[in-house]
């Protein structure tokens, strides 16, 4: 819509300005044909950046003149410093050849961290309503010697500074500009300009003036606030809303280029809600077409206690990529893993190419670690990729190391984000101190509304690096370890100011990100612990496979009146409760005095443990309102449980020790009781039985729950348990 607008101001503009022109002004001059425009850009390498700008200028179909390409850069370090003159030597190069064309436009601008988001006709067409022979981009900084201040005309409104980093004028001109260069390498371009500009004479006749109000050149140092992005159908553009204007060279500058960054996510036509993501299968690498698969070598870091271990590396195992094609590299840094890990090891160390631990006991810290793992694949001319995925990622999307493969970027992570939460891996931008600072389009991106590939300034957790850009860009060595800075910044800060772009990608779901706060390791298996911190892997490790089929298939049964009987615990939460218990260890004896509950004295005991003394009666009730209570209002519709139980246990059959309880009935409304292993394989005998309808259940199955009514209707008692051990868990709900 403002395109549009723009558009029509400007025909009206124009509209009176030809009225004005047939009665006392002169002719309004022919538009200049698009052929007669040349851009000329200085670049020693073909940088991302540098292949950004050359993507915006062939979408333009501009003509460009590449300018130093392969030659070594002198120009000083221009992002920190002053330099540049290389740029204004090869220029001067240039023009000799070209100064005797008298209708050519040049347009000379920098390309690292430049973009197009206009084409030549309306370039053209703004340089030729600025009347001059000459005009250079402005800003509102000056640099680099503030004392040139007071020599510039002073300006009513707009940006009163000259920029070097985009330059459009007669080619005669600019050669007569240009040819004045008799400096270094190293000296500074942008000085050299401003002293011919602030010099009244020179400026007079070679007819130059600035870009004072942003039409053609936005300079983004210290303009960010002042531009917006606008879509349109099919191109986006940046509006500069100071001036309302469209500029249609957009230049990174200074300390902004990870706002041009994220600019050029949709500029010029990047992405658009009406297509979506344009480029995004733009040199795609086809792993099918290839002989054989590249390899990887995969960094895992555990640096801290981390939920769910078995679960991660099995889904590492799951991935779908040919295994004798990863190499695996483990910094393990946590005493407490060393069991996990050592149990995946003998399991597999043959099915990885390679399978190297560095454990706790050599004293690395994260950076070393990091850096080690990454040099085993820089230094291996056969290492393709190197995969860095932390342990709290749980992928689960199998596909997700050749989908990262296949998008064939120098560094690429895929989005994870914490289940439900807008917490993530990436930053969509960055705080001028280099910190976090949220992104326009960092939720859409989080909540995959917007689907594509951004560049982005900052992600952890996992990452993909091409090995070729190991032994190249990123060559030098220990990229983790950077003061002040935690390793994944440190290697981020690295990429970005070697000009490598970082992207991620949320074409598709790959997994999330789980919670490593709040993780107690002081019990036998902590994870039980995690219903709080990480419901959903909770849910995906403890909770039957065929529980959800209760509600969508009635997947249940009523072995007697009013005895439901349903799955619900996975062989896993039957096991590790078990274990838990008996590292506790202190069973009651099944004896009448009770300390343990109120009043002293149970009449029907069994030998048991309470939940309570394990630490585990909030995790339990929450786990009986999540899991148990839903079922109950499937099968006693109309009764709404409050969820509540004081009496949660697990009780121990033996014959040793007790073997049976006698009849009774429980102080609940109703009651769960959870077979927690296998009769036959653990024990024999065993089993419940219904006074009222003399009815028994003699084959509990691991996993599965009884739910009955406490009290009255229900009176019952546990069969004799003749061989082995069996444990139910029990829990006396709504006393
Ligand atoms: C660039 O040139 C191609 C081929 O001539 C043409 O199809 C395309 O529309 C042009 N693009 C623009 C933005 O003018
Ligand atoms: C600058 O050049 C334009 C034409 O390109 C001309 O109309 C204008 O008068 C010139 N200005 C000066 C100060 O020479
Ligand atoms: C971890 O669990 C133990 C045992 O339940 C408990 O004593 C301790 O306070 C817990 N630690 C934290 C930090 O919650
Ligand atoms: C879930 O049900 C399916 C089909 O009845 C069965 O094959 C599978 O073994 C069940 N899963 C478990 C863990 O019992
Ligand atoms: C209970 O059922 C069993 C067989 O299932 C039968 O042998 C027994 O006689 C029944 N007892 C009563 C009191 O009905
Ligand atoms: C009891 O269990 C043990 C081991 O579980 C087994 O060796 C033994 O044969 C069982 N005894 C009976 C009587 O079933």
């Amino acid at each position: 819509m403002e395109y549009l607008k723009f558009c029509f101001v400007f025909s009206c503009w124009m509209k009176f300005a030809n009225s004005l022109s047939s009665t006392d002004a002169p002719q309004a001059p022919a538009p200049i044909p698009k052929e007669k425009l040349l851009v000329l850009t200085v670049a020693t390498q073909e940088t991302d950046g540098f292949h950004r700008f050359m993507e915006s200028a062939n979408y333009f179909n501009y003509t460009v003149k590449v300018l130093g390409m392969g030659d070594a850069w002198k120009g000083g370090d221009v992002g920190h410093s002053i330099g540049g003159g290389q740029k204004v030597r090869l220029l001067k190069e240039a023009m000799w050849a070209l100064a005797d064309q008298e209708d050519l436009v040049v347009l000379s601008v920098d390309s690292y961290d430049l973009i197009f988001a206009g084409g030549p006709e309306e370039i053209l067409r703004k340089f030729q309503q600025a009347n001059h022979k000459v005009l250079f981009a402005a800003e509102g900084l000056i640099w680099p010697d503030k004392r040139l201040a007071d020599k510039y005309p002073s300006v009513r409104s707009g940006k009163r500074y000259l920029n070097s980093g985009g330059i459009i004028g007669y080619a005669t001109y600019i050669n007569r500009i240009v040819s004045q260069w008799d400096l270094h390498d190293n000296d500074d371009d942008q000085l050299f300009y401003t002293k011919i500009y602030v010099d009244p004479l020179q400026r007079q006749t070679l007819n130059m003036t600035l870009d004072h109000k942003c039409q053609i050149f936005q300079n983004l140092n210290g303009a960010v606030d002042e531009v917006l992005l606008k879509f349109g159908t099919d191109r986006v553009r940046v509006r500069n809303t100071v001036y309302d204007s469209l500029p249609v060279v957009v230049h990174g500058n200074g300390n902004t280029k990870m706002y041009l960054n994220y600019l050029a996510n949709y500029v010029p036509n990047t992405w658009n809600y009406e297509h979506g993501c344009s480029h995004c299968d733009d040199n795609i690498l086809d792993l099918s077409q290839l002989k054989e698969y590249p390899n990887v070598l995969v960094g895992v870091f555990i640096e801290q206690p981390t939920p769910f271990l078995p679960e991660f590396f099995q889904r590492l195992l799951t991935l779908d990529y040919p295994k004798d094609k990863l190499k695996l590299f483990v910094h393990n840094n946590e005493v407490y893993h060393e069991k996990h890990i050592q149990k995946f090891w003998e399991e597999n160390r043959n099915v990885f190419s390679r399978f190297k631990v560095v454990g706790p006991e050599e004293i690395l810290s994260q950076g070393e670690a990091r850096n080690m793992a990454m040099d085993l694949c820089r230094q291996d001319a056969a290492c393709d990729y190197y995969f860095s995925i932390d342990p709290d990622v749980m992928l689960t999307n199998r596909q997700t190391l050749k989908l990262l493969i296949e998008q064939n970027r120098k560094i690429i992570g895929p989005l994870v984000t914490r289940h439900s939460k807008l917490w993530s891996n990436f930053w969509g931008a960055l705080s001028l101190d280099g910190y976090y600072a949220r992104s326009e389009d960092y939720v859409d991106i989080v909540q995959r509304k917007r689907m594509g590939v951004w560049n982005i300034p900052y992600m952890a957790h996992i990452y993909l690096v091409k090995g070729q850009v190991l032994r190249n860009e990123l060559k030098e060595r220990n990229y983790f370890v950077l003061e002040k800075l935690d390793p994944d910044m440190a290697l981020c800060r690295n990429a970005r100011e070697l000009g490598v772009f970082m992207y991620l990608t949320n074409r598709h779901d790959f997994g999330r990100l789980i919670s490593t706060a709040n993780y107690n390791i002081s019990h036998y298996n902590n994870d039980l612990w995690q219903i709080f911190e990480n419901p959903l892997d909770w849910k995906e490790k403890y909770i039957h496979q065929n529980y959800t089929r209760i509600f969508t298939e009635n997947h249940m049964e009523e072995p007697c009146p009013d005895v439901f009987w349903f799955p619900v615990f996975s062989e896993k939460a039957c096991d590790e409760i078990v274990e838990e218990m008996e590292h506790y260890g202190t069973w009651s004896g099944g004896r009448h005095e009770d300390k343990r509950i109120s009043g002293g004295y149970e009449t029907v005991p069994t030998d048991d443990i309470h939940m309570k003394q394990i630490g585990f009666d909030k995790e339990w009730l929450h786990f009986i309102r999540e899991f148990i209570s839903p079922v109950t209002l499937k099968v006693f519709s109309g009764y709404y449980t409050k969820g509540y139980a004081v009496m949660n246990f697990v009780v121990k059959y033996t014959p040793e020790r007790q073997a049976y309880l006698r009849p009774h009935h429980d102080s609940s409304t109703f009651t769960i009781n959870i077979a927690l292993n296998n009769k036959d394989t653990d024990f024999q005998g065993g089993g419940c039985r219904f006074h009222r309808y003399n009815c028994s259940i003699k084959s509990p199955r691991k996993g599965w729950t009884f739910m009955h009514p406490g009290r009255l209707t229900h009176l019952h008692e546990g069969l004799p348990t003749t061989n082995g051990t069996r444990y139910i868990a029990v829990s006396f709900i709504d006393p």
